[in-house]
């Protein structure tokens, strides 16, 4: 991530569902980007179209990947390698996103998954967030696990590519007032760079750059950065709308 630049992730899911609308969204997100000063921009595209606007060799967004194979090729129908994605400009990855985990991904398969990509060069970003909240904090010793057992096989080496995007299920796709309070977005990143830095040590764990996910809005976006403390933030159904989003970009460019 470029020094003092926030990171959004847009994670455009299976939408939109022609390339002509998706070819508009891209322009309009460009634009956006340009006007933006703080932000960097990522573009999650789903892959029928990623290659062909990546290929269009723009300054000012990067682009991402929504999934990747654990193999860089062979036999494997419907997979798509890191190989590929970064033969084709494709910067960064999306894994672990609780929709795929839903599909019966396991810690497993994804820090297999991480390892390929960042093996590759891609820059990962790496989901985790629990279901639900128990009042016995029963949620942490479950995030503990998912962080712990995804990145089982990433060495200290590969840090400055790895991205932990923190979204707690239960706030994803929802209103803006049922995303995440900053408060206890804050609580929660604290407590995810305490298990970075039980892994690889005070120093380098504390550098890992943490986004924010689930419902961030153009009203929620700042306070969850700055009071939340968390460096960026991946952002689902607003990024498929151009107004908002660009509010929420301009909202950013005042912290
Ligand atoms: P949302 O999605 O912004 O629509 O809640 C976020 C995500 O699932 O990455």
């Amino acid at each position: 991530m470029k020094k003092n630049k926030v990171l959004i992730v847009a994670n455009w899911k299976m939408n939109p569902d022609t390339y002509a609308k998706a070819d508009k969204l891209f322009q309009e997100s460009v634009k956006i980007a340009r006007q933006a000063k703080k932000t960097e921009l990522v573009l999650c595209i789903p892959y029928p179209w990623l290659t062909d606007f990546s290929h269009k060799k723009n300054q000012a967004v990067s682009f991402g990947g929504q999934d990747a194979s654990i193999n860089q090729s062979g036999p494997l129908t419907g997979e798509v390698s890191p190989k590929m994605l970064t033969g084709s400009g494709v910067g960064y990855v999306i894994l672990g996103h609780s929709e795929r985990r839903a599909l019966g991904e396991t810690d497993e398969l994804i820090s297999q998954k991480v390892l390929a990509s960042l093996q590759s060069g891609l820059k990962v970003i790496l989901c985790i967030g629990e279901g639900f909240r128990d009042d016995h904090g029963e949620y942490l010793m479950f995030l503990r696990n998912q962080i712990v057992n995804s990145l089982k096989k990433v060495q200290k080496k590969y840090l400055k590519k790895l991205i932990i995007a923190y979204e707690p299920v239960w706030a994803i796709g929802k209103s803006e007032a049922e995303a995440m309070k900053p408060a206890d977005l804050h609580e929660t990143s604290i407590f995810i760079k305490k298990i970075l830095a039980e892994i690889y040590g005070q120093e380098l764990g504390i550098q890992v750059t943490i986004l924010y996910g689930g419902s961030v809005s153009p009203d929620n976006a700042k306070d969850l950065i700055s009071l939340g403390e968390v460096q960026g933030l991946l952002v689902g159904h607003i990024s498929l709308n151009s107004k908002k989003f660009g509010e929420l970009l301009k909202n950013i460019d005042s912290i």
